[in-house]
This record gives structure tokens, sequence and C-alpha cells, in this order.
């Protein structure tokens, strides 16, 4: 009997240990598995089944199939709104027989920018640049080749070389403000145009196309641009006038850049622009890009910056002569520079215009001129519990994100302290400000653009008292590129003591 009852406890013992240390060992493995099992299920590509993952919701406006083309034909940003306010920061939108999802917020915006080139591709969406740029150029060529022929891109506009292109955006701004003369009214849009294409044809394309070529040049240029309907982007081989000029214009522009490249090889000369990077650059494999493939990266330069910065100059003038205040700070924002370094204008001096600065970053988040960016889904994205399907087309808007009243505080007011160090509205979560895109394909030329229109703007400060004329224009959404409306137009007189009457300048 006490022999039972020994048996017992002890039995009892035993089996209270074993059930502690199955338990623990439970409570282990599920505290470990909580840890790190997801990590492991999503290294897998197993999570998708188990979260369920569902499409993102539809958003459909008007009569059914062509509703949506309608509705985004009329006007693209206000569809894109009605559908963040309707469904969400996730929202699949259908154009006839495309799936188009939109990613609108920060936390979005991460899906867009951190995917890689092999999820989400550029090629496909931005095919209609192809008879422009040329075949095998960017877009038309294959990743690793791209990858290949961005990095020399990247090379002609890295930090170092902004000290001699700031040089020679002064030299061509001062020499083309002179041609104003004394007083008058001039559309800014237009001047702007003018002059960056004047100081691209130098920085880009070389002492040879601005001094011998340039007339030629911005001819063919004129072409190219007009081959960019918005029925390329559809049909970019459709058989209509302005693409045949397009594409005349093209093969003349090849040939005018073989001329240049091959002078410069025989006589043995270096310039100091982004010409000369392409010419001398190599692929991996160390040949040379050919000079057809030279010529199309510098199309691809100078349509990547022309209209985007012509425009974001002129809104900033435009925005700054009615906004009083922040007018007047900057004009002592001039003056406390010009203690410092006198007339001299230089890429130190320029980056010590810090208001300025804010003010042509507040101008872009208002009125980015590139409104949608977009990529093809390659490999599924997940998004929330939402998974994006392979074959969509996802689409980040500048212009919508950057009226979101959640990231920034009275979004249609013009505010350029919003970006100060104080409030700093863009830095509380990545991806707020979206106008230069962002991650492995955020804008290259960014420096080079703050820096040209900060130029222009301080040319124009220092050497003329300046006036608004009528009402601020509106945006223009049906352009490629969305600018302000004309006219654009500003009343200027030459100050008596102008900077462009006081600076001596060396080519
Ligand atoms: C205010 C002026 C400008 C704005 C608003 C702007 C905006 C942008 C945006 C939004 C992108 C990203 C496109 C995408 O993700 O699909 C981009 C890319 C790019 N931009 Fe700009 N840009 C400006 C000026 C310039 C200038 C002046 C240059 C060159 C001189 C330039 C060269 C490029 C290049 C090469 C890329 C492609 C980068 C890549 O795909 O890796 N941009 N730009
Ligand atoms: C668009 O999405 C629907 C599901 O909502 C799918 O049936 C269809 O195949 C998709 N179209 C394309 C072109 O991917």
């Amino acid at each position: 009997m006490s022999q039972d009852v020994v048996s017992w406890s002890s039995n009892l013992e035993a089996y209270c240990w074993s059930l502690v240390y199955v338990l623990s060992t439970i409570l282990f493995f599920g505290i470990f598995w909580r840890i790190t099992g997801s990590f492991f299920l999503s290294k897998l590509g197993l999570l998708r089944e188990a979260k369920e993952l569902e499409l993102p919701p539809t958003y459909h406006e008007g009569p059914p199939f062509i509703g949506n083309l309608i509705a985004f034909a009329k006007g693209p940003l206000n569809v894109v709104q009605r559908g963040y306010r309707c469904c969400g920061d996730i929202f699949t939108f259908k154009v006839l027989h495309k799936n188009i999802t939109f990613l609108i917020g920060p936390k979005a915006h991460e899906i867009f920018f951190q995917g890689t080139d092999e999820e989400l591709d550029q090629n496909e969406v931005y095919a209609f640049s192809v008879p422009i740029f040329g075949k095998g150029v960017v877009y038309d060529a294959p990743l690793d080749k791209r990858l290949q022929q961005l990095r020399i891109m990247s090379a002609a506009l890295r930090p170092a070389r902004m000290y001699s292109y700031v040089d020679q955006m002064v030299y061509e701004a001062v020499l083309f403000f002179r041609k104003w003369g004394e007083q008058g009214e001039v559309d800014i849009l237009e001047s702007l145009s003018d002059l960056i294409i004047l100081t691209a044809s130098r920085c880009l394309m070389g002492r040879e196309v601005r001094e011998q070529l340039f007339e030629k040049v911005s001819k063919l240029y004129h072409d190219l641009d007009q081959g960019m309907q918005p029925i390329s982007v559809f049909a970019p081989y459709l058989p209509i006038a302005a693409h045949r000029k397009r594409d005349k214009a093209r093969e003349e522009m090849v040939q005018l850049f073989r001329t240049v490249i091959q002078n410069r090889r025989r006589r043995g000369v270096k310039e100091d622009d982004m010409l000369q990077i392409f010419m001398d650059a190599s692929y991996r494999d160390g040949s040379r890009p050919s000079e057809y493939e030279v010529a199309g990266l510098l199309i691809a330069l100078l349509f990547a910056g022309q209209h985007t910065s012509s425009i974001t100059g002129s809104w900033t003038g435009m925005l700054l002569l009615r906004n009083k205040d922040v007018f007047e700070r900057v004009k002592k924002e001039q003056e406390t520079v010009m203690e410092e370094y006198g007339d001299e204008l230089h890429y130190e001096a320029l980056n010590k215009m810090n208001l300025l600065h804010l003010c042509v970053k507040e101008t872009l988040r208002m009125y980015p001129p590139l409104i949608l960016l977009m990529r093809k889904v390659l490999k599924p994205k997940v998004y929330k519990q939402y998974v994006i399907p392979e074959n969509d087309i996802v689409m980040v808007s500048p212009a919508v994100s950057g009226r979101l009243d959640t990231v920034f505080k009275n979004p249609d007011v013009w505010d350029p302290d919003r970006f100060g160090p104080e409030r700093a509205e863009d830095k509380k979560a990545p991806f707020s400000f979206i106008a230069f895109g962002g991650g492995r394909h955020g804008c290259m030329g960014e420096q080079f653009a703050y820096l040209q229109i900060k130029t222009i703007w301080t040319v124009l400060i220092r050497s003329f008292d300046l006036e608004p004329v009528g009402d601020l224009s509106q945006p223009d959404y049906n352009a490629m590129v969305v600018g302000p409306r004309p006219p654009c137009l500003l009343k200027y007189r030459k100050k008596k003591d102008s900077f462009l009457d006081r600076v001596a300048l060396f080519a």
C-alpha cells in the first residue's frame, strides 16, 4: 500500500516535471517562432498564403469600362484625389485593359521607391522615350546596360562637377539678362526656356555646340520636343508628321555629335562638359559608349532637365513675387550673402542661400512638373493586406502627395518655412516629398536644378526691380511636363547699380 503511494507520488512528481518541460519547450519555441518565423516564411515566400492577401480595392467612376478613361483624360489629378478619399492609400484604377494601382502617401511610397529593378520595371512604361533617346539607350537597354549608362550619367552630375557648371550658368544668365535692357514686360516661362537651353547646351553639349552650332541644335531640339505628343505615349511610332520630324531630327543630332566627338578626338582636346565625360566613359567590359549612345545620353539629360527646370524656375519666381514677406526676406538673404562674397557668384555663395533653396523646394511641393511616376510590376508586391499582382502598373503622384494634409500643414498655402529646420514637415517620414522621386532612381539632376534656378533668380533679384502681372497661372495638367498655363508675365526695371553692369565676365 505504502509502496503504491510512494510510486504514485514519485510518478506525480515525474509527471509534473515532464509537464513543465513540455510546456516550457512549447513556450520557448513559440517565442522563438514568433521572433524568427515570419522572417523565414517571408524569405520562403510562404507568408502570402499565410496572411490571406487580397487585391487592392478598386476605384471606378462613370459609365462601365470607359468611365475611368474619360475621367482620367479630363483631370488625372482629381480622379486620383477622389480615389484616395474613397479607398485610402492604395487602390486600383482600371483604364481599358490596364490595371493601374496608385500608392499615395509616405508609407505607401516605400513600396514604390524601395522596389528593385527586378520587381518594378521602368523600361516598358517609359518606352515612349525610345524614339527620342535612341535604340539601346537608357529605357531601351537591358537592365545591366541601362544601370551602367545611368552610372555614366551620374558621373557627369556628381557634386564635384557642379563648381564649373555654376560658372557656366552664371555666364549664360548674365549675358541673357543683359539683353532685356532697361525695363519692360516678359513672359518668364518663355524667357527661362530660352535661357536654360543655352546653359544646357554649354554644360551638356559643350563649347562647339554652344558657340557654333547653337541655332542648329536648338531647332533639332525643338523638333524632338514636338515629337513627344500625348498620343506618342500610347503609339510612339504612329506615322504622323510630328513623329517623322522627330526621327529626322534625331538622325541629324547623332550626325552632329559624331562630328563634334571625332573632331575632339582628332585634335586631342578635352573640354569641361558632360559630353567629354560620356566620351571618356567606359562600360564594365572596357568598351566605350558608341557615338550613337553618347548622343542618346546627351539627349536623355537634355529632356530630363529642360522643361522641369524652366517650369520650376518660372513658378518659383511667380510665387515669390506674389508673397511679399518671403520676397523681402529673400532680398535680405542676398544682402547677407553679398556681405561675405560681394558680387562673386559661385557654388559656395549659392549654397549659403537657404531661404531661396526652400522657396524652390516649396514650389516643387505644390507644382511638381512630373505629376505621375510609374513602374510595371514584374514580381507581386505586398502592402498591408494587399498584393499588387504582376503586370499591374504602379503609380505615385508627386502632385497629389504634395498636398496631403496628413503630411503638410495647410497644404494649399505656399510656405517655404515648412521645410525649415524647426518644422521640417518632410522629415517626419521618408518619401514625404517626392517631386524628385526617390530611392534608387531618384533624380540625379536635383543639385544641378537647384543651382540653376537659384543662379537665375539671384541674377534677376540683384539686377532688377520686379513686379508680378495679373493673377498666378493655373497648372496645365494636359501637358507631359506640367507647367503654368501662359501667360506668365512680369514687369522689370533695371536697378541703378545693377549686378549686370557690375560684373565682369570671363568665358
Ligand atoms: C526641377 C527640376 C527637376 C525635377 C522636378 C526632376 C524630377 C525627376 C523625377 C521625379 C525623377 C524620377 C523619375 C522616376 O522615378 O520615374 C527624375 C529622374 C531623373 N532626373 Fe530629374 N528632375 C529635374 C531636373 C533634372 C536635371 C536638371 C537633370 C539633368 C541634368 C535630371 C536628370 C535626371 C535623370 C538622369 C533621372 C533618372 C534617374 C534614374 O532613373 O536613375 N533631372 N527627375
Ligand atoms: C486586372 O485585374 C483583374 C482582376 O481584378 C484581372 O482579372 C485582370 O486579368 C487584370 N488585367 C490585367 C491586364 O492584368
